[in-house]
């Protein structure tokens, strides 16, 4: 694929949307390409309907390994609907969450099995995998403290883990960063939204330089 393909990964709370909500306005003034942002699970319409029916606080019966396919479906979607036509049209693609999502919170945190999720997430996207990948790391506390003030008036099913769960989140990711170190950086989301923002910023310069050195001057 021509394109170029970001991911933000991490533990709920960690700043993933607010990192992309600072980047993506600077980039998209500079760029010679269309940038183009989106989201799991979700960002096409089929996809988000998958999405409503996972987040569903009444399907309290959902089966671990129906989750995880659900999951897996909707990525499908979204890479046939949205991110392959956007990298074959060479256009930077930047997703709230992908495949490594998957691995942490299906694999690892419902224990599935991170093997089993990475291998299923990898029929969904045809072997596709990001050309970068911002995993924004932290004591799992601080992101369920920085999301505590919203999730008290908008909860879903997936927000009814335990602080057991979320660890065994946070060290998948941590696992699959050590394992796929080219693809994979860590950054430490605990600093400020700014200094995390720059941190961001200095991986995306040191990777595509010739993309995103203009953009962050
Ligand atoms: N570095 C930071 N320091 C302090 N607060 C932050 C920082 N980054 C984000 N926040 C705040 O923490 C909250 C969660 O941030 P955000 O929604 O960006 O996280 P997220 O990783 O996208 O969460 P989720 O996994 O729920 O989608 C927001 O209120 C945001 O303003
Ligand atoms: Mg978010």
């Amino acid at each position: 694929m021509p394109g170029i393909f970001i991911t933000l990964e991490g533990p709920d709370g960690m700043g993933k949307t607010s990192v992309l909500k600072a980047l993506l306005p600077k980039l998209t003034h500079i760029s010679q390409r269309p940038i183009l942002e989106t989201r799991e699970p979700g960002g096409s319409k089929i996809a988000e309907e998958i999405r409503h029916i996972l987040l569903d606080v009444n399907n309290t019966q959902m089966d671990d390994r129906t989750e995880a396919l659900l999951f897996a479906a909707a990525r499908r979607q979204h890479m046939a609907e949205v991110v392959e036509p956007a990298l074959a049209a060479d256009q930077i693609v930047f997703s709230d969450r992908f495949v490594d999502s998957s691995v942490a919170y299906q694999g690892a945190g419902h224990e599935v099995g991170e093997q089993a999720v990475y291998n299923l997430n990898l029929f969904a996207t045809k072997g596709l995998l990001p050309d970068l990948t911002l995993l924004l790391d932290g004591p799992v506390e601080v992101g369920l403290q920085r999301i505590q003030k919203y999730r008290q008036n908008q909860n879903d099913r997936l927000d009814q883990e335990t602080l057991a769960f979320h660890e065994r989140v946070r060290a998948s990711y941590l696992r699959l960063a050590a394992k796929y170190p080219q693809r994979i950086v860590v950054i430490d989301a605990t600093q400020t939204l700014s200094d995390v923002v720059s941190a961001c910023q200095s991986q995306l310069i040191q990777h595509f330089p010739e993309l995103f050195k203009e953009a962050f001057k």
